[in-house]
């Protein structure tokens, strides 16, 4: 076991404690979706980011798993929303919520986690700590809007991808870094290389997981491969595919993209040829890139032992199957 995934086990108890006392002062009606989502498990990636980046900076006060775990209440909340917006089916292996409780239980179910994370924040009476979780709220939700708007949008380019996984994705996880720093009373400059390091590894982790909705079958991510396709994502690997047809062939493949009247043969073959012409491969290299970058961002992190762990997830996170 690698020193990241040892230090997530020994952190892993605590923080499922946690979560669960926090779920259990829920609503009776609103509880048993909570627990549906937050108890499928997930890595933990958000609080478990929180926790390092707060420690590694000097961080030994009080109890810092409120904090860490409205991180990973907050992610849930935005899991049940994606569900319905993507008219997705499965979910941490489970079946998605809002197809065990509808839809606008679902939608509900996913505000009152919203509150309860900020309920969670409140606690430590740190203003800079509800600016910097509300704004992960509120990228979150423009950045989900902002893919919406775009399903089926041929014209997306590489700037109109990024912007959309940095704020759906990178900025929730920023905040997990930043707000780290900021519970351990870090300096500015700290504060800004702990959510520069966040964004850096936000961007990566979306890109990781565009590569492998094409790569990687669903009892190993439990999420169905070609998802993303199926939804008229314009993620980078098709971009990247779109890129390397003629143009006649983009020009046939587009329009039927577009229309929403693509075969099955024809999206199966569409996800070997994205394999095979190395269009994941490259959405990981350029993974790997934003990987380096957040290194960068760790140089002006002290030499601790939660530092060095800080090293360790960059490089799960690169080889990530799931
Ligand atoms: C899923 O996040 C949503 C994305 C941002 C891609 P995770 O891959 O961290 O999901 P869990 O928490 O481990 O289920
Ligand atoms: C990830 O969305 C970001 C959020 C959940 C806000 P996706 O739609 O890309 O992620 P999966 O594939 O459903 O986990
Ligand atoms: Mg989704
Ligand atoms: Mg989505």
């Amino acid at each position: 076991m690698n020193t990241f995934a040892s230090y997530l086990a020994g952190e892993l108890p605590k923080i499922e404690t946690c979560l669960h006392d926090h779920v259990a002062t829920l609503n009776p009606y609103v509880k048993p979706m909570a627990e549906h989502v937050l108890q499928a498990g997930g890595k933990r990636l958000r609080p478990v980011l929180t926790l390092l980046c707060a420690r590694a900076l000097g961080y030994s006060g009080g109890d810092p798993y409120p904090l860490a775990c409205s991180l990973e209440v907050l992610h849930s909340a935005t899991l049940l929303h994606d569900d319905v917006l993507d008219g997705s089916e499965l979910r941490r292996g489970r079946p998605a919520a809002h197809t065990l409780f509808g839809v606008g239980q679902s939608i509900l179910a996913g505000d009152a986690l919203l509150a309860l994370a900020n309920v969670m924040i409140a606690s430590y009476n740190v203003p800079p700590l509800m600016v910097c979780l509300s704004q992960a709220i509120l990228n979150t939700a423009s950045g989900e809007v902002q893919e919406i708007a775009r399903v089926r949008d041929v014209t997306m380019d590489m700037q109109g991808y990024l912007d959309i996984i940095t704020g759906k994705t990178a900025c929730l996880i920023q905040s997990a870094c930043e707000a780290g720093a900021l519970l351990a009373g870090a300096s500015p400059e700290l504060v800004k290389a702990a959510a520069d390091f966040g964004m850096n590894i936000g961007i990566a982790f979306q890109l990781v997981d565009d590569a492998l909705d094409y790569s990687s079958p669903k009892e190993v991510s439990g999420k169905p491969k070609g998802a993303d396709i199926r939804e008229g994502k314009l993620t980078l690997p098709l971009i990247f595919y779109l890129e390397s047809l003629d143009d006649a062939g983009r020009e046939r493949f587009t329009k039927a993209f577009k229309e929403n009247t693509l075969q099955e043969s024809e999206l199966e073959s569409t996800l070997v040829a994205i394999n095979a012409g190395g269009f994941v491969e490259r959405t990981r290299d350029m993974a790997a890139s934003y990987i380096q970058d957040a290194g960068r961002c760790l140089a002006a992190f002290p030499t601790t032992p939660e530092t060095s762990l800080l090293y360790a997830a960059l490089e799960g996170m690169a080889k990530r199957d799931k």
